[in-house]
């Protein structure tokens, strides 16, 4: 029986990021049977181009294009740049514009800021983009504002925030297996 895999996504590239360490946190409260898949930094992917979408798709594209396709469920942990997502964030988005991998993609927002607005700025800025994209954007986020101290040694540690973590997490999953990728999806969950 094939692994259920959940791509994770982070819009960061700082190697202290914040976001990441969301993203780890949350792919170590996986359940068994269920995978975490990494794409990894999001700069491997060049300045998105139409013409070279349209004419040589480069290979990094590809492969997150894969990845997408292969996950039941996408992560997306990213911060708040000037109340929008990252620059790095809206550009692996725009390769998947013309794809057909995000549509209707179970996708999960977590957002860490060192601000007490929470990230829930650029939350919203995802929300729109990718909804326009036909993702099927997830009721279950995570918002972690202030978090400066609420992360050590690259894991969130404050109890409150990875509570919030684990319990966005459950519904996103539950909600993931319960979609009919197949009865052995639901049965990893129940
Ligand atoms: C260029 C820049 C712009 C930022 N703008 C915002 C912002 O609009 N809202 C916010 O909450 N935090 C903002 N921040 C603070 C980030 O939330 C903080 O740096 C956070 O740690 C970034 O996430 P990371 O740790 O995953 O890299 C900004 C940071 C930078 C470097």
């Amino acid at each position: 029986m094939a692994n259920m895999k959940i791509l994770f996504l982070v819009g960061s590239l700082r190697r202290e990021s914040l976001n990441g360490a969301a993203a780890a946190s949350a792919a170590e409260m996986l359940p068994g049977g269920v995978e975490p898949t990494w794409f990894g930094r999001l700069d491997q992917l060049p300045h998105f181009d139409p013409d070279v979408e349209e004419t040589n798709l480069p290979e990094a594209a590809q492969r997150l294009r894969g990845m997408v396709e292969e996950a039941a469920g996408v992560v997306i942990c990213c911060p708040e740049y000037a109340h929008g997502a990252s620059g790095v964030m809206k550009m692996t988005l725009e390769w998947l514009v013309g794809g057909t991998e995000m549509a209707a993609k179970p996708t999960m927002l977590v957002n860490v800021s060192t601000s007490n607005g929470g990230g829930l700025r650029a939350q919203r800025w995802l929300e729109e983009t990718l909804t326009v994209m036909g993702v099927d954007v997830r009721p279950e986020r995570v918002s972690v504002a202030a978090a400066a101290r609420k992360v050590s040694g690259g894991r969130l540690v404050d109890e409150a925030a990875l509570a919030d973590l684990r319990g966005a997490l459950d519904g996103f999953l539950t909600y993931v297996g319960s979609l009919g990728v197949g009865k052995d999806a639901v049965d990893l969950l129940y």
